[in-house]
């Protein structure tokens, strides 16, 4: 069960400004037709946004075509073309680069369609800190609070799991990971797939391990993009470009299933399997949700960790 203290609870409404107000004629008729001639102007602008970016997407693929095209042209013998464009590794910098601004290219235009008052995201502004964000309207579960963190220093992040004296048990089975557990005040936590899922299909998220190993030492895995599917579909896993100074455990995850003791989405059979709620694609790798005192990452085992995520657009 959760444990709530000290929620605060955002304004996330859709209530008019006090401007708003005060531009509202006394004339009904004449105020319909202004509301009418203000939502018109409303629509206009949200279209011309889209538009925008839909023409930096097009931009976007029209240079990717380019350059592939380069290649093409290289492959077939015309030495006309830059030696450099043949290099491996500035081929797939190159693709990196461009799948990256194709990534925040289409969140952005996914943030345009959402309603702004749809705050996701733990902020501090001069007058407080969010301790949780409250997210209402995002689906029939209701209203979801979720922890913020600050101890990376950084706005935004939003905690889904933690792992920090053990007074959880995270041997749990297939409806406790889909609802969630633990004390998201202070101690051990999950928040819960689908949350998790609607959360990361509502906009675009990053995701951010922090990993602190048996021997004392830190690390941490970010990864620019993060989603989770919907039950149906096994809660399933993707991850985007890795930075970190840990290896990149998730490379080659996206698609795998999520598999709890009382649900082998991925078939796979391994002791580990039987004792967590994970993305179980070998025996061998990476459980952050396994038993206290093994929960491990690349087969080495930590002490604590937190799975954090924030929305792309909050830096
Ligand atoms: C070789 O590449 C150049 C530059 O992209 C292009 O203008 C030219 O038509 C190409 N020649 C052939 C034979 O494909
Ligand atoms: C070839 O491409 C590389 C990398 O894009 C660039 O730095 C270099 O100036 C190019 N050389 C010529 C002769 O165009
Ligand atoms: C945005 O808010 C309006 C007004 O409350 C509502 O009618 C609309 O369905 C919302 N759109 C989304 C995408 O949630
Ligand atoms: C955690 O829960 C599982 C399943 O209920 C149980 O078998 C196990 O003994 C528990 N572990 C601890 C440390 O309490
Ligand atoms: C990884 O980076 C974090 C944050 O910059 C730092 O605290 C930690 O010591 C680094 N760990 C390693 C193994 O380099
Ligand atoms: C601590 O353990 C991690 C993971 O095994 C390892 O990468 C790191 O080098 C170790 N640090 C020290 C100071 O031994």
């Amino acid at each position: 069960m959760f444990t709530i203290r000290n929620v605060l609870i955002l304004a996330a409404s859709f209530a008019l400004t006090a401007n708003e107000i005060k531009a509202m004629p006394s004339n009904p008729e004449m105020s319909a037709e202004l509301e009418q001639s203000a939502r018109k102007d409303r629509e206009i602008s949200a279209l011309k946004r889209t538009q925008e970016i839909n023409e930096a997407l097009i931009n976007e693929l029209r240079s990717q075509i380019q350059f592939q095209m380069s290649i093409i042209n290289k492959l077939n013998g015309n030495s006309s073309i830059n030696i450099s464009c043949f290099d491996p590794t500035t081929i797939q910098m190159q693709l990196e680069e461009s799948r990256k601004k194709f990534h925040r290219q289409s969140c952005q235009l996914k943030d345009d369609q959402l309603n702004s008052s749809l705050l996701i995201g733990c902020i501090i502004t001069s007058e407080y800190i969010t301790h949780y964000v409250v997210i209402r309207y995002l689906s029939e579960i209701g209203t979801i609070y979720v922890p913020c963190d600050y101890q990376l220093g950084a706005p935004g992040w939003m905690v889904i799991q933690r792992r920090i004296d053990g007074a959880q048990n995270f041997t749990e089975n297939w409806d406790t990971y889909r609802k969630g557990f633990g004390y998201a005040d202070n101690s051990d936590y999950f928040l819960g797939m689908e949350r998790i899922h609607r959360l990361t299909s509502s906009r675009c998220y990053e995701l951010h391990l922090h990993l602190e190993f048996e021997n004392g030492s830190i690390a941490y895995a970010h990864y620019d993009d993060f989603r989770v599917s919907d039950e149906v579909s096994g809660y399933a896993i993707t991850v985007g470009a890795f930075t970190g100074n840990t290896t990149d455990v998730l490379r080659g995850y996206d698609n795998v299933k999520f598999s709890t003791f009382d649900r082998n989405n991925e078939n796979i059979n391994c002791p580990r399997s039987g004792q967590s709620g994970w993305w179980f694609k070998s025996c061998s790798e990476s459980n952050l949700n396994g038993m206290w005192n093994h929960f491990n990452w690349d087969s080495n085992v930590l002490r604590k960790s937190k799975m954090l995520i924030r929305p792309l657009e909050i830096k």
